[in-house]
């Protein structure tokens, strides 16, 4: 195999826990999919606002206060342009990408959806992406349908065109799948969708820190992300949208910061962005997160996807050859996870084992109830990487998988 000029060992020296030893051996973390590592850049951003720019936002006329609010909005440009978003006030600042999806659910859908409209999301969207819609559907008398997949775990688009109908409001699909690692034609499904009458949501949780994303060229109305996964704190997220729909839509949350005026009789509220956001934000995490989306474009979004498909193609080729193993999802052109299974082998006791050798995978359901019953399997074990694993870190997460494979036959 060609393998780019790129060298994880270039960088793992900014990720400072990437140099723990747990139970005496280096730490192999292949979690990133859950959540990232951070960079001491990011980890110095959240240490530097605190010392020196800690105050609150848009409030404050003091010089601290102008600080802290330049450096909260200067994320905002920066995430704008990380998205190709072209308008920073159609970029929202949330907890996370679970918070952007109920907003969109919660204000887009509670107000348009009549009674008989129909919602279309994919069998393989994470619990985020179902459930603020099942409750919105309940509510408004609307009904959900699932675009099915293929036995190559793609989405079956004969079947997505087939379910769009004159009622169809909204369609939420992941950018990526966290357990199948499909990237899903979220441009295609857009046009289909637009063509359609219809909206569409995409969750770029797993797409965003992986690769360029760019919601202009992929024409979603809504897309939602995380910073934690992108290499920066917990407790940041954004949620992009496009601006005639923001503008009409109801305020999520009531509260500081999002009002006009406040009377007796009722409130007019704020300019976009700050409709959607109440109360005092996470500040110092979206400034962090701004520092994240930084870091990751000096390396470059084309050269880490272009290296992580690499690290999963490689890793895909050594799981294959372990005894008894069935691997999710397609062979090619996919994120950088892979979720796999062994018959005789509960993922919770094989990532139990592989904890013993220091290495950190995920076993479960993976937020995906309605995935993993179409597979027929309740759990799997999921390894994700990111730019800063190595090819011997996979040798070893096989290695150890081998000798899991021997302790329980
Ligand atoms: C595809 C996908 N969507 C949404 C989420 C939810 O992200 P968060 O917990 O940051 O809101 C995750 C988290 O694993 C995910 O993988």
């Amino acid at each position: 195999m060609n393998r780019t000029a790129f060298d994880p060992h270039d960088v793992r020296g900014d990720f400072p826990i990437l140099s723990r030893r747990i139970h005496g051996t280096p730490l192999v973390y292949l979690d990133s999919a859950a959540t990232s590592q951070k960079p001491k850049r990011v980890l110095d951003t959240l240490a530097t606002f605190y010392e020196t720019s800690n105050a609150n936002v848009h409030r404050a006329i003091h010089h601290l206060g102008e600080e802290a609010t330049a450096a909260y909005e200067g994320a905002r440009e920066i995430l704008c342009r990380f998205i190709g978003a072209g308008d920073p006030t159609c970029c929202i600042f949330v907890k996370n990408t679970t918070e952007g999806l109920n907003l969109v659910a919660n204000s887009w859908g509670r107000s348009h959806l009549q009674p008989g409209d129909e919602i279309v999301l994919t069998e393989m969207e994470h619990h985020s992406n179902i459930v603020p819609w099942q409750l919105v559907a309940q509510e408004r008398g609307a009904k959900i349908r699932y675009v099915p997949i293929t036995s190559d775990g793609l989405l079956d688009m004969e079947a997505f065109a087939g379910l769009l109908t004159n009622r169809t409001r909204i369609v939420g699909v992941a950018h990526a799948s966290n357990v199948l690692g499909t990237i899903n034609p979220v441009a295609e499904i857009a046009r289909i969708a637009h063509d359609a009458g219809a909206i569409v949501v995409a969750d770029g949780a797993q797409s965003v820190p992986h690769m360029p994303v760019d919601v202009t060229t992929l024409d979603v109305d809504f897309m939602a992300f995380s910073s934690h996964k992108m290499c920066g704190p917990t407790g940041a997220g954004m949620l992009y949208g496009r601006k005639e729909l923001l503008e009409e839509m109801p305020p999520f949350l009531g509260g500081g910061d999002m009002i006009e005026r406040v009377s007796k009789e009722g409130t007019t509220f704020a300019k976009l962005p700050y409709k959607f956001e109440a109360g005092t934000p996470d500040i110092a995490e979206v400034v962090a997160m701004g520092a994240a989306a930084e870091y990751l474009s000096d390396l470059g979004l084309d050269v880490i996807h272009t290296y992580e498909t690499e690290l999963v193609d490689y890793a895909l080729e050594q799981i294959s050859t372990l005894e008894g193993v069935r691997i999710f999802g397609p062979r090619e052109g996919r994120a950088s996870l892979v979720s796999f299974s062994f018959e005789k082998i509960h993922p919770h006791d094989l990532s139990e084992f592989l904890n013993q050798d220091s290495i950190a995978v995920r076993a479960g359901h993976h937020c995906t109830h309605i995935l993993h019953d179409v597979l027929g399997v309740p759990a799997t074990t999921r390894a994700s990487f990111a730019f800063y694993n190595t090819f011997e870190e996979i040798d070893l997460l096989v290695r150890s998988c081998r000798k899991a494979i021997d302790f329980f036959s």
